[in-house]
């Protein structure tokens, strides 16, 4: 007889993993996503039962977090552990289900680190030589290109660094790699990513730098403590460190790695699907089963993240509507893999059709006739006495298991969600024709009391089934709706052959309330305001979108004195498009042109609203180069550039777009307000502003600039 222990142990391991999460910004949406997916999976494969090992973490070191701690005062160490744990908090307090939580300031991980850099240096996969090039901070890329190129992953300007440093051979690793996706169609997921990676490493792998000299914040090379190793080196091991890997206890290691799944976001495809699969070549480690890319969640239309100032922090939706909510709507709305948006207007829809007025309603109109009717007892009369349509519903609760687990296999939680929705419309629909409710109306006996026994027994056996396949994804709602459904606690169920007829006849239904109560409309407004308040003003004021009227002027804009000021009761107006309407309110950007700039100034306006030299010292204006220019999506007059003033490089979004292609302007030397507030336009932060004159009926924007060659970063004075 195997022991209980035993018996554990012959249970198939599953090890899942997320990106550990950079300690620059606070958890938003966008670490939640993965976060949330990888809990789900976790939580299926235990009701399948897999020994489940979930690993999630922070990211702590490198130079990124090292500026950013400096900007707060305090030390890189302090200030990691303080989001760290606010990482930490929020997966607690969704109640995710990850097994370990690593940190790269562990002693843990530093130690495995160190042992893996000595293991591929005495290997001969790591030597010294000399790096000289460019590198994007943001992204911790080395870029090739000369100085000034931009980085291809964020479009920033990467910096030039020249650094003895230590090399990994990645080059060594080119025809090993592509020989191992041909070998390994499903090591990385989905497709379109595995084409991204195959075609990325024909083009050439080049040796990787993977130390650095020029900050601190880092795990030092053993041996050669001036430098620190590269931080996706340091990151990328975490997924073994957390398993003990340098501590001599191989027990962890043993039983899982590789790992089943390890969940990012396509933006990281590059390290986990190249360097991270030829450092355990080079260790000689086994390679991760699947790397399984999904897409981005955008909000207004781009990527939610920390540098578009873009968040929306899951706490606001946790608050209103709860984690459960939450979790459906990721799963549900965006196709894993692809990008998908979120807006506080879909959640609450989505929560009310499906959450509300689906599945909840479904349990509670059917568990409360099975209380009024029968006391509250399943009588389930079992398969012999089927007839259609419940064979029907049989089929169709089967058919639903079938298609629910295999999408889930293909990673397709939107698809499977669709399948079980599917599946309770069409008990909706079979307790809306039958009418259990009507029949005992008409008559008590007892054949019409089995007949109606029949029908809502079939439904509730299809709410078992259905709150069974979507434990994974609305934990919370159906550990309630379980309990219920009089079966206790669903974390100890066994769900592993979840087929027709596990509805025990004579199970007592336990005590009812609501599962899913209506979202009232006044949900949205309320955590769009929650999101004001816990955003700076400047994100504040893109997550009013709307509001701002962006799009519908030329963002060449004006600095913003009082309304009064700018335009007086006798004044005209700069511009004939504005002189219908009263003056606009302080805080909308008018399409006027700049004091400094405007080709057409209104000269009543100008008269009453002369400044001294020391209020025109105030604006900085300087001289840039635009470096890259692109369109904003659904933004026709909008601008995305990023300018270079020699000592800095930043974005500005500018309403130019109709006047100039985005071609036509790189290399373009520009004038811009260098000290203006930063504002966001379309979920853009717009860092400055372009000077332009505005010219005749339609104030099309002509950039100024200059007959001489002048040099970027020079004031106008
Ligand atoms: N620290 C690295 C990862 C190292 S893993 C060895 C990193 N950190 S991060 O904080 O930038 O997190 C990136 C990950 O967070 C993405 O790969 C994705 O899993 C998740 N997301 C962050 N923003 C996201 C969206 N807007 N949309 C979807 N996922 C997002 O990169």
């Amino acid at each position: 007889m195997p022991t209980q222990e035993n018996k554990q142990d012959t249970k198939p391991a599953f090890f899942i993993t997320t990106p550990i999460y950079y300690v620059n910004a606070r958890p938003h949406l966008g670490h939640t996503y993965t976060t949330v997916a990888a809990d789900t999976l976790a939580r299926w494969k235990r009701m399948r039962g897999y020994d489940v090992r979930f690993l999630t973490g922070t990211d702590e070191h490198g130079q990124k977090i090292e500026r950013s701690a400096a900007k707060t005062g305090k030390t890189p160490q302090e200030f990691a552990a303080g989001v760290s744990s606010e990482f930490r908090g929020l997966w607690d307090r969704m109640g995710l289900t990850y097994d370990d939580y690593i940190r790269t300031t562990e002693d843990r991980h530093k130690r495995g680190v160190r042992h893996l850099f000595t293991v591929l240096l005495e290997s001969g996969f790591i030597y010294k030589g000399t790096y000289s090039g460019q590198y994007c901070v943001s992204d911790e890329l080395y870029v090739d290109g000369p100085p000034g190129t931009i980085c291809p992953d964020c479009g920033r300007v990467t910096e030039t660094v020249s650094e003895e440093n230590y090399f990994f051979k990645l080059s060594a690793f080119e025809r090993k790699l592509l020989e191992y996706y041909e070998e390994h169609p499903d090591f990385i997921r989905p497709e379109t990513r595995r084409n991204e990676v195959m075609a990325f490493v024909r083009g050439g792998l080049r040796d990787l730098s993977i130390s650095r000299t020029s900050f601190n914040w880092g795990i030092p090379v053993p041996g050669d403590e001036k430098h620190v190793i590269y931080v996706w080196m340091d990151a990328l091991a975490n997924y073994i460190t957390a398993l003990g890997y340098g501590s001599g206890d191989p027990s962890l290691l043993e039983k899982y790695w590789p790992a089943d799944v390890q969940l990012i976001g396509k933006e990281i495809s590059r390290f986990h699907c190249v360097y991270w699969p030829a450092f355990l070549m080079a260790a000689g480690l086994p390679l991760p089963k699947s790397i399984v890319a999904h897409g981005w969640l955008l909000f207004e239309q781009s990527k939610m993240s920390k540098s578009r100032g873009n968040i929306v922090r899951a706490e606001t939706v946790l608050d209103v509507l709860g984690a459960d909510a939450l979790r459906y709507f990721l799963l549900r709305e965006i196709v894993f893999g692809q990008d998908g948006s979120f807006s506080f207007d879909a959640l609450v829809q989505r929560y009310n059709s499906d959450l509300a007025n689906g599945y909840g309603n479904l349990v509670s109109r059917t568990l409360t006739m099975i209380e009024k009717y029968f006391d509250g007892i399943v009588s389930f009369p079992g398969r012999s006495i089927h007839v259609s349509p419940v064979s029907g519903i049989e089929n169709a609760a089967s058919d639903c298991i079938g298609s629910f687990n295999k999408h889930f296999e293909d990673f397709q939680f939107s698809a499977a969600l669709e399948a079980v929705w599917a599946f309770m419309k069409t008990i909706d629909a079979y307790l809306t024709a039958e009418a259990p409710w009507k029949l005992l109306a008409q008559s008590n006996d007892l054949p019409m009391q089995n007949r109606v026994k029949q029908i809502l027994d079939s439904a509730v056996e299809s709410i078992r089934i259905i709150t069974a396949l979507v434990y994974p994804v609305i934990p919370e709602a159906a550990a309630k709706v379980w309990k219920q459904l009089g079966l206790g606690d669903i974390t100890k169920a066994d769900l592993k052959d979840l087929q027709w007829g596990g509805l025990k006849p004579g199970t007592k239904l336990g005590e009812l309330g609501p599962v899913f109560p209506r979202a009232e409309k006044e949900a949205i407004e309320r955590m769009q305001d929650m999101e004001e308040k816990n955003q700076t003003p400047i994100e504040a004021e893109s997550r009013r979108g709307d509001q701002v009227p962006a799009a519908t002027v030329t963002e060449v804009e004006a600095p913003k004195p009082a309304a009064k000021e700018r335009f007086p009761a006798h004044a005209q107006p700069a511009h004939p498009a504005a002189a219908s309407v009263a003056p606009p309110a302080p805080e909308a950007p008018t399409r006027a042109a700049t004091p400094v700039a405007g080709a057409t100034p209104a000269p009543a306006a100008t008269e009453n609203a002369k400044i001294g030299i020391e209020d025109f010292a105030k604006v900085e204006l300087r001289v840039a180069i635009i470096r890259v220019a692109e369109r904003v999506p659904k933004a026709d007059r909008l601008l995305r550039l990023e300018v270079d003033l020699g000592y800095e490089q930043r974005q500005i979004v500018a309403g130019i777009a109709e006047a100039y292609t985005p071609e036509s302007l790189i290399g373009r030397k520009v004038v811009i307000v260098a000290n203006l507030a930063p504002r966001k336009l379309r979920g853009l932060e717009s860092n400055g502003m372009i000077v332009a004159a505005s010219i005749g009926e339609k104030g099309t924007p002509v950039l100024a600039g200059f007959l001489e060659d002048v040099e970027i970063g020079a004031r106008l004075k």
